[in-house]
């Protein structure tokens, strides 16, 4: 049987989508003016045209490709697989590079997360995170879009030529669907299963298997379990026990211009408060960093690292608050919060409603970031992520005694 003179429609559907893919990438990576979303969705694309091309490769070791027209000189054979061996390189090399660019910034902290939804870990490349490895991955990933560039004008250069040259032509090759049936069947598609299977596989084993990647990039250093807040500094004798499911800590403010919002999870508070005896009131809160959770899965991923909450440094975060006051409008009180090792006094005004044993307290705060060292190594002027965090408390407690 002769073999068909077209690609496959697998083939055919690969080469466009990466082909498209990389076009639209490198203008993309051209003008993404330090707009962390376009950076986003730059590392989102790039990372799925990495893995197309792993399904791309190993698809084409399975599927015969057509053989090159005959008319073609030898020396334009030897050209166009020089282009298409190169091609291949680069589909890979410019993800890779663009990971690495990524994976040893070592000024900022700003995680990958894929479409907004996957955690995507760094590269484990910490001994290259530097000033020089950073310089060197950025210059070889731009410089690599010059390379694409070069040669897709070869490619197209040798697709053009050989179709107005009058001879047998090669763009009916790649293009689905166009220029009639092929002249002989194409062999039946084989290996969707290795193809697929390997890209999710490796997309899988990357995402959501940490120690793979992330554990290894950046360990603690035995951090874990030290509550280095310091509020145990002095026992007190709590009498109100918080009921956990009625209540909660949120916090909100500014990012780009738009509302971020989130919540902690993971906290206890250790409650003293008579309202006949306000001098002895006093509120130990310990919250742990790890359960910030933001609106946005970026948010959260990035709060966890270095220049924002650094769980692993510091896992958890405490608020004392005293010097209680009644006020107009209810009670206000002096919140000392501490955050790494940086603490703030901010005052506390809040509402309380005691029925029989159950009280209900809801609060707010508004603290500033940068004296707490709180993303400052990134934005440092507010620029992108605003100066004031809403911290709203609402708890429900129950009186022991
Ligand atoms: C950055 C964009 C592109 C990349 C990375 C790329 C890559 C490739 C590769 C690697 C092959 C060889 C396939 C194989 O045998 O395994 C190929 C074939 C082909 N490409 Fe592209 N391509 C791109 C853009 C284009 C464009 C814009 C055209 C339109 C003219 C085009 C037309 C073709 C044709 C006609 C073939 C078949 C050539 C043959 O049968 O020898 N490609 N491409
Ligand atoms: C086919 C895939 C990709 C293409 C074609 C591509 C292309 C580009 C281009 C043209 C630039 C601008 C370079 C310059 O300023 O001269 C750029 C920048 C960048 N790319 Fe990619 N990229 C790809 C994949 C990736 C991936 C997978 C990542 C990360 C996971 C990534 C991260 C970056 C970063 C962080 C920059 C900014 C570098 C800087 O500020 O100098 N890229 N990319």
């Amino acid at each position: 049987m002769t073999q068909s003179s077209r690609y496959g429609a697998v083939a055919i559907a690969l080469h466009w989508a990466i082909a498209l893919g990389i076009i639209g990438m490198i203008l993309l990576g051209w003008n993404m003016d330090n707009n962390e979303s376009l950076f986003q969705l730059h590392k989102s694309i790039g990372i799925t045209i990495l893995l197309l091309t792993i399904a791309r490769i190993v698809w084409r070791l399975i599927n015969p490709v057509p053989p090159l027209p005959a008319e073609m000189a030898g020396y334009e054979k030897t050209l166009s697989h020089i282009v298409h061996g190169t091609f291949y390189v680069l589909m890979l090399a410019m993800p890779l590079t663009g990971w690495l660019v990524v994976s040893t910034s070592y000024e900022f902290d700003i995680p990958t997360v894929l479409y907004g939804t996957v955690s995507w870990p760094d590269l484990p490349v910490g001994f290259m995170s530097n000033e020089t490895g950073h310089a060197i991955a950025e210059f070889v990933h731009s410089k690599l879009a010059w390379v694409a560039i070069v040669l897709l004008g070869l490619h197209v250069a040798g697709a053009v030529k050989h179709e107005i040259g009058g001879e047998e032509g090669v763009l009916k090759r790649m293009i689905p669907g166009l220029f009639g049936k092929p002249d002989a069947p194409s062999p039946p598609p084989r290996g969707f299963l290795p193809a697929f299977g390997a890209a999710i596989a490796i997309f899988l084993l990357i995402a959501f298997v940490p120690p793979l990647f992330s554990g290894a990039a950046s360990s603690p250093s035995g951090a874990e379990n030290v509550d280095d807040a310091g509020v145990n500094e002095e026992a007190f004798n709590p009498n109100w026990t918080v009921n956990q499911e009625a209540s909660s800590i949120t916090f909100s403010g500014t990012h780009d211009g738009s509302e971020y919002s989130g919540r902690f999870g993971d906290w206890s508070a250790d409650i003293r408060f008579d309202a006949d005896n306000l001098e002895d009131a006093r509120a130990i809160v310990s919250v742990k960093t790890a359960s910030a959770r933001a609106s946005k899965k970026l948010y959260t991923d990035s709060l966890k690292s270095k220049e924002w909450f650094d769980v692993e440094g510091h896992p958890t975060a405490s608020v004392v608050l005293t010097d209680f006051q009644e006020t107009d409008s209810g009670y206000t009180a002096e919140a000392a919060i501490t955050i790494k090792d940086s603490t703030v006094t901010v005052p506390f005004p809040f509402t309380l409603d005691i029925e029989g044993d159950t009280a209900r307290m809801d609060g707010t705060a508004t603290v500033q970031r940068t004296p707490l060292s709180l993303g400052q190594t990134s934005d440092p002027g507010a620029d992108w992520v605003g100066e004031d965090v809403n911290i709203a408390v609402s708890v429900e407690a129950s009186r022991v005694d």
